[in-house]
């Protein structure tokens, strides 16, 4: 334990991916992690077992569940000290195939979610030191608009200023800040050939490049209070 004894982190979508690295890195340095799955309830339980935390529901599509999320939070663990939006639905959507549904489908997941989702735990937060924190996952190269990924690109460049809109509306002992990863893993189902020429293609951009960097991104962010670690 290296600091953050006694204080609870949520991650959703902290199961599996960068999620899993931000879940273990942030149990190593102390907190108690309380981790969301949907469908990857297995990885998320032995997961938790492993890293002593807790794993637990979570579907960011139904706001109508989030008090409930809450309450049930609240007698868990009794306060919230950081909040890690990292759940994404990152799947492919082309123009072609952008129906009502699967533009909802990203929008609800990567945008309306985690900010309901946040002010469905604000209480909790409130609950804690005086020093909690909400952080975001954005993307750094949600501006290169990305054909078959127009929505998560678009839910994605939505990120950096509903956090500035957070920072003015939250109370003072909430902090708000983002982290951006450039390309750190595959989305499921794309080529690995075409992501590593990707990756090859955009080797000098800035943003972190590996799960065990996002989560160190995470740590400096509960930490330091950086608002982009
Ligand atoms: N991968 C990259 O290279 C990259 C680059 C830049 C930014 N990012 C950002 O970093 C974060 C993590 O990326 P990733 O690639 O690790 O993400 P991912 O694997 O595509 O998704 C993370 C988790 O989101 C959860 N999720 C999906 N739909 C959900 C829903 N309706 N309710 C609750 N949870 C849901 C899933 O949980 P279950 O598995 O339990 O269903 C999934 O494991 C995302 O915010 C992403 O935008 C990633």
């Amino acid at each position: 334990m290296t600091g953050a004894g006694g204080k609870v982190a949520l991650v959703t979508g902290g199961s599996r991916r960068i999620g899993a690295a931000i879940s273990r890195a942030l149990a190593k340095a102390g907190y108690e992690v309380v981790l969301t799955y949907r469908t990857s309830g297995r990885e998320g339980k032995s997961l938790a077992e492993r890293i002593g935390g807790s794993a637990v529901p979570l579907d960011l599509s139904r706001p109508s569940t989030f008090g409930r999320f809450a309450d049930r939070l609240c007698r868990k663990v009794g306060r919230l000290d950081l909040l890690v939006h990292n759940a994404a639905v990152l799947s492919r959507t082309p123009v072609s195939e952008a129906s009502p549904a699967a533009w909802d489908a990203v929008f609800a997941v990567n945008l309306r979610g985690p900010f309901l989702l946040t002010r469905a735990l604000l209480p909790l937060l409130r609950k804690g030191r005086g020093d909690a924190g909400v952080l975001f996952l954005g993307d750094a190269n949600a501006f290169e608009l990305w054909p078959g990924y127009l929505p998560y690109c678009l839910s994605k460049l939505a990120v950096p200023p509903l956090v500035a809109g957070l920072r003015k509306a939250l109370p003072p002992g909430v902090r708000v800040g983002v982290v951006r990863p450039g390309l750190v893993l595959p989305p499921e189902g794309f080529s690995a050939e075409r992501w590593e020429r990707l990756r090859a293609e955009k080797a000098g951009r800035r943003g972190i490049r590996t799960p065990e960097g996002v989560a160190r991104a995470v740590l400096r962010f509960a930490r330091s209070g950086t608002y982009n670690p």
